[in-house]
């Protein structure tokens, strides 16, 4: 994120979309730009409003304290809760007790769907049940526990069992290879491991225990791992380190008080990409993110009592926390988990799921609707989806197209699409806008209340509008990270790109209107299929190779996955490239960190374009790449 980026938007203004009758008679925001000004005369006023709609064991005596050098913010400055509370027992004792939290639709091989539905009431008692266990097993308040499994209910459990007891979760995205979730074991200093046996995707299983097996070989510092067995096929345990979860939780009361937590007590550990070195471990609390996540749920979808909401992420991911577990939960809604591929058994797998269950909310990624899009209209305008209200996008941009696809196939023209700008760090959306309010296909919209955004230069001077600068948020928002693990610099470093602001990394344009329009990322981190991947991590991968002496990776645009990966190696004397090494390579960096970082495209080459101090311009191999003008390039070597 060295310079300005001097870009206009690229798309034109497109259409205005002014919300259905059907999106105004729900609404719970009626007055957008009203309530948005309302919030931003006094944020802090406006937030504890909604601080006070939650359950507290004891009040604050200040909303928020923010020190701007070195940035350090704290929301609800002494208070006392737990985030489990207000996901759980509140609801069981208003008479939710009985309404389902989770459906689960799962895929259980060959063409086999199972179901099964856990009331409110049911989740308190299994998340006490494993919160009593994970006590057992010695781990207590700020202990950190690794969770590594399927989409399965067990997932939620294990991590609102951790925040009941005030343990830090750390989840890892179930496709990430054992040597990825082995760093993050290690960085976190997990003292257990939770995984699934096994997922499955298309039909086919995923040894999940296996990859932990791998990635904790030697670790002694992970004393315990809990294993949810998925029934069929039991695989070997090896007492006393391996538990199984079903005999373990079994055992176990399923009553367990809350600890009684300092709002600012950490909630978990979330590993993201970052431009340079290794994940960052992003730091949540339980005060300040159960109030911005369960806002936003709100008036973003316009949740209602007896809404079925659905979001296609996986809880590996920050959508996953913010918005399947945690923003839900505390909004006492039933929420769907669909494990599996949306093309498995064929790309109608959604819309029937729709259909059977009567979605009313259906939040999702601008890449699966591309990959849906090109399945054609059959398959959505084969089931009823009748029940759906609103729509939702998030991850990467969501280019006019797809959204005007979305709109007419999955939605009907009805059902306005809340299109949602958050990131990891952010832990709540910033930039969205609510269902009654007009939209732009391709824009998140404007600012949501209480959150100041803008588009800035280097020096932080807002740049003209429609012109391309950097994305930032000059207020403090009550979810935002607190620190990142063992690395208070990368976290200073948000603040420090621009004078006065949060600079989110982003490049992006903002009309006569107000809506924002993202145009990616100005540093090396890319999206790819809405995965944030980091340049670094796909070089240092590619470099754990013998026959790699150096690496430097791009992302390409690329019209189904937003980017695509594209690197340029330079060989060790006595490798060669051609077919055979590229193949190579690429499950090199699949089994080193993720099918989802596999390069589509490795070019071997002499040498790559550095800076006099040493550092790769992956800058200037993009343009070459992309065959435009490469910008400054006064610090190259040669
Ligand atoms: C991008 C995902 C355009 C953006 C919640 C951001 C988006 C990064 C949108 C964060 C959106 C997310 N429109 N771009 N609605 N939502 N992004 O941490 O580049 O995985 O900085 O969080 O995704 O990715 P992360």
């Amino acid at each position: 994120m060295s310079e300005t980026p001097n870009l206009s938007s690229l798309q034109k203004e497109g259409e205005i979309f002014a919300p259905s009758a059907q999106a105004l008679e729900k609404a719970i925001v009626t007055d957008f730009d009203a309530l948005r000004e309302e919030a931003n005369a006094n944020p802090p006023a406006f937030w504890e409003r909604q601080a006070r709609e939650l359950e507290w064991f004891e009040p604050w005596n200040e909303v928020v304290k923010w020190q701007a050098s070195p940035p350090k913010v704290e929301w609800f400055v002494g208070a006392k809760c737990n985030i489990t509370v207000n996901a759980l027992d509140r609801h069981v004792q208003n008479g939710n007790r009985n309404k389902v939290a989770f459906i689960w639709a799962a895929e259980e091989g060959e063409a086999v769907y199972k179901e099964k539905k856990v009331t409110y009431g049911e989740l308190l008692r299994r998340v006490n049940q494993c919160a009593n266990a994970l006590k057992a097993m010695g781990v207590g308040k700020g202990d950190r526990v690794t969770i590594y499994m399927a989409l399965t209910p067990a997932l939620p459990i294990a991590m609102l069992a951790c925040a009941r007891i005030g343990a830090i979760h750390c989840v890892v995205y179930g496709g990430f290879s054992a040597p990825a979730l082995r760093q993050r074991i290690e960085d976190s200093g997990s003292k257990v491991v939770i995984c699934s046996d096994m997922g499955y995707r298309r039909g086919k299983r995923i040894d999940l225990k296996g990859i932990v097996d791998e990635a904790t070989r030697g670790l002694h510092e992970v004393e315990k791992i809990l294993v949810f067995r998925r029934g069929h096929t039991p695989i070997e345990l090896h007492e006393p380190r391996e538990l199984d979860w079903n005999e373990t939780l079994d055992a176990q009361s399923p009553h367990c008080e809350p600890e009684v937590l300092d709002a600012e007590h950490p909630l978990f550990y979330l590993y993201t990409s970052g431009t340079t070195g290794k994940p960052k471990g992003i730091v949540h609390v339980h005060g300040g993110y159960a109030v911005g996540t369960s806002y936003t749920h709100k008036i973003c979808f316009d949740l209602q009592p007896d809404d079925i909401y659905l979001c296609t992420a996986d809880p590996g991911w920050i959508t996953g926390h913010s918005y399947v577990v945690y923003g839900p939960l505390i909004n006492g809604a039933t929420v769907l988990l669909v494990e599996g591929a949306l093309d498995f058994p064929d790309p109608g797998r959604w819309w029937k799921v729709v259909e059977k269950y009567g979605v009313n909310i259906f939040y999702s990624t601008p890449t699966a609707i591309r990959a849906l899009m090109r399945f054609g209209e059959e398959y959505p305008a084969k089931y009823d989806l009748s029940s759906l209200r609103v729509l939702g996008s998030v991850g990467e941009p969501i280019n006019p197209e797809a959204w005007l696809w979305f709109h007419k196939n999955v939605g009907k023209g009805n059902c306005p699409i809340v299109d949602t700008w958050w990131q990891t760090e952010t832990g709540q959306f910033l930039i969205a806008t609510v269902p009654s309010y007009p939209a732009k296909p391709g824009s998140p919209g404007k600012a949501l209340p209480g959150i100041v955004a803008d588009v800035v230069d280097r020096e932080g001077n807002p740049v003209e509008t429609g012109k391309g600068g950097f994305l930032v948020i000059k207020s403090q928002w009550p979810a935002m990270m607190r620190t990142i693990s063992g690395d208070v610099e990368r976290y200073n470093g948000y603040w420090e790109l621009i004078p006065g602001c949060y600079a989110a990394g982003d490049v992006a344009t903002k009309d006569e209107d107000g809506y924002f329009r993202v145009m990616g990322r100005a540093d090396d981190v890319m999206n790819v299929s809405g995965y944030r991947i980091g340049t670094a991590e796909v070089e240092s991968a590619l470099v754990s190779h013998p026959a790699v002496a150096e690496a430097a990776v791009i992302g390409k645009p690329d019209p189904l996955k937003g980017e695509s990966i594209k690197a340029f190696v330079i060989l060790r004397d006595g490798f060669e490239g051609g077919d055979e090494l590229l193949k190579t390579l690429t499950s090199h960096v699949r089994v080193e960190l993720s099918p989802i970082a596999m390069p589509a495209e490795i070019d071997f080459v002499p040498s790559l374009p550095k800076t006099r101090s040493g550092k790769i311009m992956r800058r200037v191999l993009k343009a070459q790449e992309l065959g435009v003008a490469p910008g400054d390039i006064s610090t190259l070597e040669d």
